[in-house]
């Protein structure tokens, strides 16, 4: 680890460069707002900490950043989920300061993330809020005076911050990108859905056709979850504790069963809660030998592996990001990429179509914490519906999508109280 940078090896630059080629081949919004930074110079010399799974198309986002005159370092948002060619040609090729390594230990993270936070950023960029719940740790006071404000990327990062702006510890004001219409609608629900099965595949090459598959949570993930694996022949049950979102799923024609009768019929498991221990010991006892279980939620902690490891005689990893639990009554459960979010473990995480809109508001919502950050209070804040409606906008432009307008007659009718029967 040098003070800027820590990589596996810069040797991979080449190899991510033609990666990171092709994924802004496919984001023609965050390329167009490019240019337009490029011109502007929106965020000429704000320094910016972000802390995201180092992608293809995260490095399309930093550079979108650096071309509007930030200063940028980055470093990973989970243990797993860096692609090493990239960070690699951030550093080789763009000069960028990158601290992330695929499979760094708990240590490494945290240093890492203190490393991006020694430059002292005017604005944080987080997905899961661990960048700023270090930075609000004791004896960081210092460091928190200079920022301005930051964005979050996903549902738990959100939760965990209104947590602490309901607690009053929030430094700084937050925009949280996830909540942003064309973010969680298209990029939690089609991209989650696609890249979950795409991890799912890659490390098992399960046939899905025909196969149990339980979703565990309904919420937007799931939802895209289901979808994908519906379309691909398998039986969908799903699991939920809302009772709203489990009618949703009723009467999208699956199956919804508590998790304890699942267990008994589901061959493949997989979690997007975003919750703790959702699925448990009383779980594992039920299930058929063969069972594969994985996660796509934020953290590594909806399945309890803790509990797994204490019922099981043996383990051994029988294909990358694939382990073999035999239990005392000698079944066999399979936990994929160790719990951690399995479309970035063994795949890429979401196609770089999709990361166009959620980059684009992450772009988008740091310009304006740069214009109006200092009228805004220590509070968690929409993406202003300007920015979503723009984006949503750019992106069907971009599809060769037309839409119609309202007309002036349509508008009035729909803005008036006056019109009855
Ligand atoms: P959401 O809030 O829309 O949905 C979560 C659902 O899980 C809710 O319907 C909730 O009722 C349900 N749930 C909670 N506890 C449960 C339990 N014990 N059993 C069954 N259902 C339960 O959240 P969203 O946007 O779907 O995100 C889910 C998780 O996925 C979050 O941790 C989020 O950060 C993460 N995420 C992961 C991505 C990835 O690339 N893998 C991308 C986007 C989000």
């Amino acid at each position: 680890m040098t003070d800027s940078h820590d990589v596996k090896e810069p040797g991979l630059a080449p190899g991510g460069q033609l990666r990171i080629h092709w994924a802004e081949q496919a984001m023609p919004v965050l390329r167009s707002i490019r240019e337009r930074f490029t011109k502007e110079q929106p965020l000429g010399g704000m320094q910016i900490a972000a802390c995201l799974h180092v992608t293809t198309e995260t490095a399309v986002l930093m550079l979108t950043l650096v071309a509007g005159g930030a200063r940028v370092t980055l470093c990973a948002s989970n243990p797993l989920s860096t692609q090493d060619d990239v960070a690699a040609d951030l550093v080789a090729e763009h000069g960028l300061s990158v601290f992330a390594i695929k499979g760094e230990d708990k240590e490494t993270y945290y240093r890492h993330i203190d490393a991006v936070l020694s430059r002292r950023p005017k604005l944080t960029m987080d997905d899961g809020a661990d960048l700023v719940s270090t930075l609000h740790a004791p004896g960081r006071q210092r460091l928190l005076q200079d920022v301005i404000g930051g964005t979050e990327e996903t549902t738990t990062g959100v939760i965990r911050l209104r947590s602490m702006a309901q607690e009053g510890v929030l430094g700084y004001p937050i925009v949280a990108v996830n909540d942003a219409d064309t973010k969680h609608l298209f990029d939690n629900r089609y991209g989650t859905g696609q890249s979950t099965v795409d991890g799912i595949l890659r490390a098992t090459n399960l046939l899905l056709a025909g196969k149990p598959f339980v979703v565990v949570g309904y919420g937007m993930c799931g939802r895209g979850l289901a979808a994908r694996a519906r379309g691909m022949g398998a039986q969908v049950i799903v699991t939920e504790t809302d009772p709203l979102r489990a009618l949703e799923a009723v009467m999208e024609g699956y199956r919804v069963l508590p998790l304890a009768r699942a267990a008994e019929e589901g061959e493949v498991f997989v979690t997007v809660t975003g919750n703790l221990h959702v699925i448990r010991a009383e779980h594992f006892h039920r299930m058929k030998d063969g069972a594969v279980i994985a996660n796509s939620g934020h953290f590594n902690v909806e399945v309890d592996l803790e509990a797994l490891e204490a019922m099981s005689q043996a383990k051994r990893t029988i294909r990358p990001f694939v382990e073999e639990y035999t239990l005392r009554d000698g079944r066999r459960l399979y936990v994929l990429g160790e719990g951690r979010l399995i479309n970035l473990v063994s795949a890429e995480g979401h196609p770089a179509a999709v990361m166009d809109m959620s980059f684009a508001n992450q772009a988008l919502s740091v310009e304006y914490l740069v214009k109006h950050a200092r009228t805004l209070g220590r509070k968690v804040y929409p993406v202003p519906v300007e920015i979503d409606r723009e984006i949503a906008r750019l992106k069907l432009a971009s599809m060769g999508v037309e839409v119609d307008e309202l007309t002036a007659e349509q508008r009035g009718y729909l803005s008036s109280w006056t019109f009855g029967t």
